[in-house]
């Protein structure tokens, strides 16, 4: 696309200084390409004043801040709620992962420049399918890259980019219950607005006495990065991951295109967006997922720590945890389990519709050796009448976490056969201080469809028994020490190749990956990458929609000031 501006570029190029590169996206102070502020206004207009200007949300720390005068007060009540997710998802503009911020503007950070950074430029405060359209096609016009920004979760920053305009997606709300008819699936289902956030598609189905397929994340886009790149949580076992329950996707294409997605219309695009990332074949406008018929849920937590045991003691209950999982996800249960080097805490494991009797043999031999060690902990296991009430007094409540984060798909074979070189590979991560989540789950049990190919779900997941996401924690104070140069490095070359080494042809969750992982189309997509791509071809042959690590973002590289330019054939 960027070779439409050619002629009036090189036109304008004669008597501007900088000549324009023709193979970037406009940029904010490319004279000759950015829109006018008389352009922009006139575009608001046509969006019904929806537009906004990013104001970089930590201005009110920065005294010398050119977008909003310095207020302490602000600044300290900003300071006070920066970790949960709400202070970023209510923004336009915010990203959670403070890498993708770049110091840009840090409340943390008040003697570092308040710049724009990798915050998007405006954002269109979306609500109909017009918004959309127009908003695509100011972005084509001008030759402005897109961000389709939800509520701003994503740990590679795929909701946020330099220069860019974004669909903000997060208050488009609706939420309707339906009695669903097809040939693949007759029964509840719910339609929800691609703003509708975990919590809140629960509580409105709740009263129904159903349960929808949600992440342990509170907060997340039901139907955006969550639901489009696979989605895990604790029904995972039992009814699969979320992507394995999507019905139907409404959509506009990069050429404005209004497209209802499902097995039997467009149903290539229903595959690819069904699993296949978040932010790469359009912007989703709805999703319809399958409902679920609520039932009594048992739940245990259980926290144990190093305190006047030995390393190998504390690991070897450890690795009788994780092992007995096994026996649970085979009955539909689901494990979420952390683990540092000195404190492991299953939060929690869950049997939907089982009995206590049920998970009290699954944790009976942990609990055995525990005693039998003489160690201390705390354990409790608890009947729910629902998933709902299980969910809202076992699971904990998500927060920002500063941590650079790493992952593998672990298959069930490791854990199987190999398991002493597994747990050995996660007590030399947690030695380098790292902290590992578990979630031990089987989602190959169940069948989700049609055909076993009915949507790009990273195949590795089918196989896998763990997924493991390793943090690195870092100090914010010392960012660009710390997280380039020793966090990244740490992920990359240490920590990772331990659970690559032992998963050779492996895979990774997208959501809860490594944003320097090497072999990613291989990782993230599995065999489904081709197909993946061309279906990106057919549907964004301009590649308008561009995420890190997403489905043909070859075509791009982000240079250091965060301008996209075109590498291959754009
Ligand atoms: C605290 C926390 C807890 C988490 N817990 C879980 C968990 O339990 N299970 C799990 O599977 N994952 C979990 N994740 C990972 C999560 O799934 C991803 O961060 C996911 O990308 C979030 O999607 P979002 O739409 O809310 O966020 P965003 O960051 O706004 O968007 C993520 C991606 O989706 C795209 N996107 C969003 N909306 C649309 C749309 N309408 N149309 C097209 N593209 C869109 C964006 O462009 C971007 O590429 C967690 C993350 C965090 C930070
Ligand atoms: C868009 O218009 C609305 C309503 O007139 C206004 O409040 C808003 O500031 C405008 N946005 C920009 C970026 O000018
Ligand atoms: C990120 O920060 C570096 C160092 O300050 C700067 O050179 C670069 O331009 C920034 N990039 C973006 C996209 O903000
Ligand atoms: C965005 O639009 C919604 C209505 O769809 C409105 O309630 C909300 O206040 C708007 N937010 C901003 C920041 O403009
Ligand atoms: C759903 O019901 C329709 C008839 O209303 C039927 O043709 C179809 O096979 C049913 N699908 C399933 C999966 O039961
Ligand atoms: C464990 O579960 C109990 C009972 O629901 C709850 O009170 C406690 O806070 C939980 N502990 C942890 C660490 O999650
Ligand atoms: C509820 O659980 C019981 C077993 O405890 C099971 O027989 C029944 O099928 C479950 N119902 C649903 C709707 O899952
Ligand atoms: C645990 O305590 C009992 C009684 O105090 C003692 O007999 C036993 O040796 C202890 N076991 C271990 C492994 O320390
Ligand atoms: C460790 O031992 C000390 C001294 O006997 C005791 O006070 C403490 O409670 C023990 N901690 C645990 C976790 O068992
Ligand atoms: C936010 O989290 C960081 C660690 O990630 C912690 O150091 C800080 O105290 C937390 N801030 C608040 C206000 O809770
Ligand atoms: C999932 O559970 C089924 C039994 O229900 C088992 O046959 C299968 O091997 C398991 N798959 C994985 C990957 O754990």
């Amino acid at each position: 696309m960027a070779g439409r501006l050619c002629l009036l570029a090189l036109l304008l190029s004669l008597v501007t200084a900088a000549p324009p590169d023709m193979s970037c996206h406009c940029f904010p102070g490319d004279e000759w390409c950015w829109p006018t502020v008389q352009e922009w206004n006139a575009f608001n207009e046509s969006v019904g004043g929806k537009l906004i200007a990013t104001v970089p949300i930590g201005s009110v720390c920065h005294p010398d801040s050119i977008y909003t005068p310095y207020n302490a007060e602000a600044c300290a009540n900003l300071l006070s709620v920066w970790n949960d997710t709400a202070t970023h998802y209510e923004s336009s503009s915010s990203p959670m992962a403070s890498w993708f911020a770049n110091f840009s503007c840090d409340p943390r950070l008040p003697h570092t420049p308040c710049t724009m950074g990798p915050l998007v430029q405006y954002a269109v405060n979306a609500s109909t399918v017009d918004d959309v359209q127009k908003t695509l096609k100011m972005a084509w016009d001008h030759d402005i890259r897109v961000v389709v920004r939800n509520t701003g979760h994503d740990y590679l920053g795929r909701s946020t980019g330099a220069g860019a305009l974004a669909v903000w997606t997060h208050h488009m709300k609706d939420i309707q219950i339906l009695d669903y008819e097809a040939r693949w699936y007759n029964g509840s289902a719910i339609k929800v607005g691609a703003g509708v956030q975990i919590m809140e598609a629960m509580d409105a189905v709740h009263k129904e006495g159903l349960v929808p397929v949600v992440s342990n994340g509170q907060t997340l886009g039901y139907a955006g990065g969550f639901s489009q790149s696979g989605g895990s949580g604790q029904l995972a076992s039992t009814y699969g991951l979320a992507a394995d329950n999507v019905l139907e996707w409404e959509l506009v294409t990069a050429s404005g295109t209004y497209v209802m997605a499902s097995p039997s219309t467009y149903s290539d695009l229903y595959w690819a967006l069904s699993g296949g990332g978040g932010g790469t074949y359009g912007v989703v406008l709805s999703m319809t997922s399958k409902l679920h018929v609520e039932n009594h849920t048992v739940s245990a937590n259980l926290t144990f720590t190093t305190d006047n045991v030995s390393k190998n003691t504390f690991w070897d209950v450890a690795s009788t945890f994780i092992k007995s999982s096994v026996s649970l996800t085979d009955m539909g249960g689901v494990a979420v389990w952390q683990v540092t080097d000195d404190m492991f805490m299953v939060v929690p494991a869950t049997l939907p519709s089982g009995t206590e009797e049920q998970l009290q043999k699954v944790m009976r031999p942990t609990l055995d050796l525990l005693n039998s060690y003489n160690m201390s902990y705390t354990y409790n296991i608890v009947t729910y009448p629902s998933f709902y009430d299980s969910y809202r007094a076992m699971t904990p409540w998500s927060t920002v976490t500063d941590a650079q984060l790493g992952g593998r798909l672990i298959p069930r074979t490791v854990v199987d056969q190999t398991l002493t070189s597994f747990v050995d590979a996660l007590r030399t991560i947690t030695n380098h201080k790292s902290l590992v989540s578990g979630v031990s789950l089987n989602v190959s049990r169940i069948r989700i469809g049609v055909n076993d190919n009915i949507n790009s779900v990273n195949p590795a997941w089918r196989k896998a028994q763990v997924n493991i996401a390793v943090g690195t924690p870092y100090k914010y104070t010392n960012f660009a020490r710390d997280v380039a140069k020793a966090n990244q490095v740490l992920m990359t070359r240490i920590l990772l190749p331990l659970l690559q080494d032992l998963t050779p042809g492996g895979g990774a969750y997208s959501s809860e990956a490594d944003l320097n992982e090497a072999d990613w189309q291989r990782s993230f997509y599995g065999d489904n990458y081709n197909r993946l791509q061309s279906i990106k071809n057919r549907y964004d042959p301009y590649h308008m929609f561009y995420t890190l690590k997403g489905v043909g973002s070859t075509v791009w590289t982000e240079r250091v000031d965060g301008r996209l330019c075109c590498v291959e054939d754009c």
